[in-house]
């Protein structure tokens, strides 16, 4: 008490002579108003020291909740030295900096060439700012640049950076954490909304309003909801690491450090290693319940990206057949993508990939014990013309059983090739079955051509009634690759190949407009990754030209339990089914967590699969 009493004085008196505060230097925007010019007598109190600068907190209180009190002084001399401990008082002088080190992030607001003029106090007690009890984040928006949508379209209409607005901390995720920036705070029964990355980074929320929680306690993204209510924790400040095997819903113990922003997120350096308490059970989701009877009245379908698949990766070729047999319990037709060609990454011209789909179906046949024997279609790529990792020239396929399905007119059926667009005959049938979906149209450059195929079932007894054919289309949209993060500089953040895939849509959903325009009662289904929300321009575009619906929405899936995919904060759907009305009728759908929930380090896939089940009699 003594101690504050003595300071309060120090700073009236040094106040008096025009010495920048804490608060004055943060100002209300987002970039200091006194960036790139020298201030003198900055005064505050050192919360926290890290490997490279301090970080020190106005002594002075407001009200104005845009003004944050604390800041980061960098300087390795300081940081290093031993006479400056947390509690001290400081008075110093140096240069405001707003630093990045991309174009494409937030600037960080610091004080570089510290020089200390004073010690004024020792050992001065300070608290955290208690996130969720004095400072709670908004749950929805980023930023007032964003039009109201952190997803929409056009990206990039403008620059934080440039137009520094003024801070809306109840309003937006972005104005709330830069006015917090330099801040020491705790977060309290903190649970992860991630899993670690690399570095073993975690997002996390704190006891705090949320949107979006699924089951897993993640936070599943939505429209115009991007859950900037979540915050990433980086490097302890002790130079201890946080572990890497942390998963999706972990209760973690209260975290306590500094808010800062940098490789274009704002952040909270703990003082120490996150400890998880528990890990939520079971560990994977459950196998589907849906089995086919292999019948016209129950086949079922299966979608997963198998995250370039290569045949001498015998590791996960194991892996990804055993989800299959026992997660996805083997389905009648599965659309798989990521498939690499036989010698993989080895970029030689090698283009089939005829031995890496073997591998797989072989890999199924050992683990059901000989009871699922799959077959396969797919058609090679121009090399180098699908994207992916270059030489891997990944593509998609079809698995199926040949004891229940058969392309449409058996062997019969003429096969596409890489260059020749498929077309939809009289009946409808497809002229290539399977064939490729315009695959010279600019909309597929470096990235997957749509396969399409019919099938029928196989065999005529009345308990195997052919039914009608079923239409399928796999898709694999051009990747997300060059997006800014959602804390990042360009508002709406730029969604990378986004125009690519709505063009993507346009032409894989015109293609099947034409088959139900031959027949409005056609059994038409989509699958695959569309590198996309459901709620975007893309899936968006794919859905109204084609005509078909969301097999999530038919079958009524919760909202939040959409998702197959965990980027950052966010649970998310990147991988879709859509169904014409008629093979809607009656249908099923699961989404299988096999991967989304584990430690990175336990993952087969980055996505997860789906399995459906349809009458198509
Ligand atoms: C900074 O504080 C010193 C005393 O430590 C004082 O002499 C000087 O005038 C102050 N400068 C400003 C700009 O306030
Ligand atoms: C800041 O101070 C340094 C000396 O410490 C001086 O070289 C520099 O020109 C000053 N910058 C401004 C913008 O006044
Ligand atoms: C450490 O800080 C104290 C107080 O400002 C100062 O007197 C001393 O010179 C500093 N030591 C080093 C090695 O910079
Ligand atoms: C610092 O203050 C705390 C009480 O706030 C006290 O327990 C501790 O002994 C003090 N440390 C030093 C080095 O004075
Ligand atoms: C966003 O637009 C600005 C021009 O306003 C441009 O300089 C910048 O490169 C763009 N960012 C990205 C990631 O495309
Ligand atoms: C295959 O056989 C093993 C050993 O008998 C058994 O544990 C396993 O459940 C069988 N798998 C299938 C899919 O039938
Ligand atoms: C497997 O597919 C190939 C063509 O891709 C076909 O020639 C063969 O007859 C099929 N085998 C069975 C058992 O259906
Ligand atoms: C696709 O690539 C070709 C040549 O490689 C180019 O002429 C065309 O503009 C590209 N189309 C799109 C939509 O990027």
């Amino acid at each position: 008490m003594k101690a504050i009493s003595v300071l309060t004085c120090l700073i009236s008196a040094a106040s008096s002579v025009a010495a920048q505060s804490i608060r004055e230097i943060n100002g209300n925007r987002f970039l200091s108003p006194y960036a790139g010019q020298n201030v003198t007598n900055v005064t505050g109190v050192v919360t926290a020291k890290g490997p490279s600068g301090i970080w020190l907190r106005s002594l002075e209180t407001t009200r104005d909740e845009r003004l944050s009190g604390g800041i980061y002084v960098y300087g390795s001399a300081l940081a290093k030295n031993a006479s400056i401990a947390t509690g001290d008082v400081l008075v110093l002088d140096g240069a405001v900096s707003e630093y990045r080190s991309s174009v494409n992030y937030l600037p960080l607001t610091e004080i570089t060439l510290p020089k200390v003029r004073a010690i004024l106090e020792r050992n001065l007690s300070f608290a955290p700012i208690v996130l969720g009890k004095q400072r709670g984040p908004p749950t929805k928006l980023f930023s007032s640049l964003d039009s109201g949508d952190v997803f929409g379209v056009p990206n990039n209409q403008s620059l934080i950076s440039v137009v520094n607005p003024i801070l809306q901390p109840k309003k937006y995720g972005l104005d709330f954490w830069e006015s917090l920036l330099g801040e020491y705070v705790t977060i309290q029964n903190p649970r992860a909304v991630g899993r670690p990355n690399q570095y073993g980074d975690t997002w996390v929320v704190g006891a705090w309003a949320t949107t979006g929680d699924n089951k897993r306690t993640g936070l599943t993204v939505s429209q115009k909801d991007g859950n900037p209510e979540a915050i990433p924790i980086t490097s302890p400040l002790d130079g201890t690491s946080n572990r890497k095997d942390g998963k999706l819903g972990d209760r973690l113990e209260d975290i306590t450090g500094v808010v800062t922003q940098g490789f274009g997120f704002y952040q909270i350096q703990p003082l120490t290693k996150l400890t998880v308490i528990s890990s939520r059970e079971p560990v994977v989701s459950g196998a589907t319940t849906l089995i086919s009877d292999g019948t016209c009245s129950g086949i079922t379908v299966g979608g997963y990206n198998i995250e370039n698949f290569a045949l001498k990766d015998t590791a996960h070729v194991t892996a990804v057949a055993s989800h299959i047999v026992d997660y996805l319990k083997t389905p009648d037709l599965l659309a798989v993508q990521e498939i690499q060609d036989n010698n993989g990454e080895t970029n030689d011209g090698t283009v089939d990939s005829g031995l890496t789909l073997s591998a797989l179906t072989n890999a199924i046949a050992t683990l059901s014990n000989g009871s699922v024997v799959y077959n396969f279609t797919y058609i090679n790529p121009v090399d180098g013309q699908n994207g992916g990792a270059p030489g891997g020239n990944i593509r998609n396929a079809y698995l199926y059983r040949p004891d229940v399905l058969q392309l449409q007119g058996g062997s019969n059926a003429v096969i596409g090739d890489s260059v020749t667009a498929n077309e939809v005959l009289r009946g409808p049938t497809l002229k290539y079955n399977p064939g490729l979906i315009d695959p010279g149209n600019g909309a597929w450059n470096a990235s997957r051509k749509p396969l399409v195929a019919a099938w029928e079932l196989v065999g005529t007894g009345s308990k195997k009634g052919k039914g009608k054919p079923l239409f399928t289309v796999n898709v694999h949209f051009t990747s997300k690759g060059g997006s800014t993060s959602l804390h990042g500089d360009a508002r709406p953040p730029v969604n990378g190949g986004v125009e690519q895939r709505t063009a993507q849509g346009q032409v894989a959903g015109a293609f099947i407009a034409q088959i139900l325009a031959r027949d409005p009662n056609a059994h038409i289904l989509t699958i695959g990754d569309f590198n996309e929300y459901a709620f975007t321009a893309p899936v968006q575009t794919f859905a109204k030209v084609s005509g078909l619906k969301d097999l999530d929405e038919v079958t009524e899936i919760p909202t939040t339990e959409r998702y197959s995919y965990i980027y950052d904060m966010n649970t998310q759907e990147l991988d879709h089914t859509f169904v014409s009305k008629k093979l809607g009728k009656g249908a099923k759908f699961e989404h299988l967590h096999v991967n989304t929930w584990l430690a990175y380090d336990d993952i087969t896939s980055d996505h997860d699969p789906s399995v459906a089940k349809f009458n198509i009699c």
